[in-house]
């Protein structure tokens, strides 16, 4: 099913033709000037340059050729030659039908299936999920969901940051408290029963204490930097202490994504790969590919291009860029760089992607470019396979990232909170939900909240940061999350009453302006789609959402559904309202937004 864009396209293009031009120049797109026509095609210019002929005269010959064409109603020249085309309600009539008759809504799947593999979330253990892991959370979601629905077949991974040096500071710091341990052998029974003593709240304060100690006690640093290799070698008793926090923060994370609504397909982490790393090691070896480089092992990924670095001593000289990826430490652990290589190697094996997206804070973004190319170099996967989907920070009123008002980081279940305690708020200053029993009130809260805080995030382009304003998220006027739940919930409201009222659908015919800008807003759909999967952009579907919901709303106000005296009006306009909730859950659904049924 093609959307009116391609299907003018196709008149135009024979038209060209027809007048031995390239049919290239026949795209027609929705119009920059709406309030002359709904669209346009500029192929004239180019024609006429190409032809030595004015692009007036070529306009005029294309237009005669299609003025009266099935489904065209119109056809200006403006300008110097721009095509101008307005459509017959007769097509916009038979292009609304065929979205209301379509389960997808007028969506077009991807014309090959791939393999996909979204890596996002991203959090570490033991320490608690903060703010800087919700736009992960969220954006990568949204993204898993779109590619899956354009029909790809994926998998979302949330890949837990659970081997690096965390994970030493903690087992330093059970030492430090419980006595040292024996690494070799497995716990005692005192240690285990310590262990199992300790709590998710005990967690969330042991990492703080232990991550500022490290920052001035060298021996203490040094002691979990000995840790994280020796548990990284297999550590029995370390083992178990990291099975341990590592499940305790994982269930609290879990909760912290169920309540963001965001799921994965695969709850996998860094230390997954952990076997797969002394083969790995070996084999960039054995390809001559590792380099000892002040102790540490390392790949060598720039291709001669070089970053200017100033050093310790003040000398600035030529380094190489991307710098070298760090593979083994001098102490002999894996690091970030490693697991993430490594990954790499396991999803190739396991699920033989045909694309890997990372999304994750763009300041990462030198980091994936050397784990990239290192895999490329190994022979691991192509270029053109990896892809760092990067997105901006969600900053404070002053402009820089967001913190709370202590200046720490706020905690992502603290934040969720809060947007909760504002839906609250915001839907008793509106009076709505007094009469809802106090769990609906609460659910509504909970999806009013998230909507408010997801739409937010999602409304901008992920590249761009934003500036965290809760009672601006929270209006139920503009460009919000709380808008386009209450437009849905409208929409159903409407539809229940209708059919208390045993009104039924029927087939859909187009007279009124807004029933014109519906449809043409309906059939924006599929553009939205495929700019937003082609470019990794959820924000194309945000601008899809609000565009329907405000269509709608204008079609609501001046076109009545059951007020209607004409029967067929009426019918066609419940069949209107009807596509346009089905598409306006999918949309809403794929940016992970969840309606309630009435507010
Ligand atoms: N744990 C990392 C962090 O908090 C994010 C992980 C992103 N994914 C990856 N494959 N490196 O910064």
């Amino acid at each position: 099913m093609t959307d009116l864009a391609h299907t003018l396209t196709t008149h135009l293009a024979a038209a060209f033709a027809a007048e031995g031009l390239d049919p290239a120049l026949g795209a027609v797109k929705r119009s920059d000037r709406p309030d002359l026509a709904p669209f346009q095609c500029n192929g004239a210019m180019a024609a006429g340059k190409a032809a030595g002929k004015p692009p007036r005269v070529v306009a005029e010959a294309v237009a005669a050729r299609i003025q009266g064409a099935d489904g065209i109603a119109s056809v200006e020249i403006a300008g110097p030659g721009f095509l101008n085309i307005a459509l017959t309600d007769a097509l916009l009539a038979s292009r609304a039908q065929s979205i209301a008759d379509d389960a997808r809504s007028g969506a077009t799947p991807v014309a090959t299936r791939r393999r996909v593999i979204v890596d996002y979330g991203g959090p570490n253990v033991a320490k608690p999920m903060h703010v800087g892991h919700l736009r992960a959370s969220i954006i990568g979601e949204s993204i898993k969901r779109l590619f899956r629905f354009r029909g790809d077949e994926v998998w979302g991974d949330a890949h837990f940051g659970d081997w690096g040096f965390q994970m030493g500071l903690l087992i330093a710091d059970f030492e430090e408290r419980f006595g040292a341990l024996d690494p070799d052998g497995a716990l005692s029974a005192e240690a285990d029963a310590r262990l199992a003593a300790v709590t998710l709240d005990d967690l969330q304060t042991i990492y703080p204490e232990a991550a500022a100690r490290a920052k001035t006690d060298e021996a203490f640093r040094d002691r979990a930097r000995k840790a994280t290799t020796r548990l990284q070698s297999g550590s029995v008793a370390y083992r178990a202490i990291w099975a341990k926090y590592r499940a305790l923060s994982m269930a609290a994370q879990k909760e912290d994504f169920h309540a963001l609504g965001v799921d994965f397909d695969l709850w996998k982490g860094e230390a997954d790969v952990d076997p797969l790393i002394p083969g790995m090691v070996e084999d960039l070896r054995g390809k001559g590919l590792l380099v000892e480089d002040q102790g540490a092992q390392v790949v060598h990924v720039s291709g001669g291009e070089t970053k200017k670095r100033k050093l310790d001593d003040g000398t600035v000289i030529d380094a190489p860029f991307p710098p070298p990826l760090l593979v083994v430490s001098s102490e002999g652990s894996a690091m970030y760089g490693t697991t993430d290589l490594a990954t790499i190697v396991e999803r190739a094996k396991d699920f033989s992607f045909d694309l890997c997206l990372y999304v994750v804070d763009q300041r990462q973004g030198d980091h994936f470019e050397q784990v990239f190319r290192a895999a490329v170099i190994a022979g691991y996967a192509t270029r053109e396979s990896l892809e760092h989907i990067g997105f901006g920070t969600m900053n404070g009123q002053d402009g820089k990232p967001f913190k709370t008002r202590a200046g720490g980081v706020l905690r992502l279940a603290d934040l969720i909170e809060m947007a909760r305690e504002k839906a609250r708020e915001r839907l008793r200053a509106d009076d709505i939900g007094s009469d809802f029993s106090a769990e609906e009130f609460e659910d509504v809260a909970h999806k009013v909240g998230i909507a408010a805080l997801k739409f937010a995030d999602l409304a901008n382009f992920r590249g761009t940061s934003y500036v965290f304003d809760l009672d601006r998220f929270m209006s139920f006027e503009g460009k919000t999350g709380p808008y386009l739940l209450y437009q849905s919930v409208r929409i159903k409201s409407i539809l229940r009453k209708a059919e208390e009222a045993g009104v039924k659908a029927g087939p859909i015919s187009i007279a009124h302006a807004n029933e014109r800008t519906l449809t043409l807003a309906l059939d924006a759909f599929d553009a939205a789609l495929v700019s937003a999967y082609d470019k990794r952009a959820p924000h194309f579907l945000a601008e899809h959402a609000f565009n329907l919901a405000q269509a709608f709303s204008g079609f609501y106000t001046n076109c009545p559904i059951l007020p209607e005296k004409d029967e067929a009006v009426r019918a066609s306009r419940l069949a209107l309202a009807q596509a346009t909730l089905k598409q306006l859950a999918l949309t809403l659904g794929l940016l992970g937004l969840e309606a309630p049924e009435r507010m």
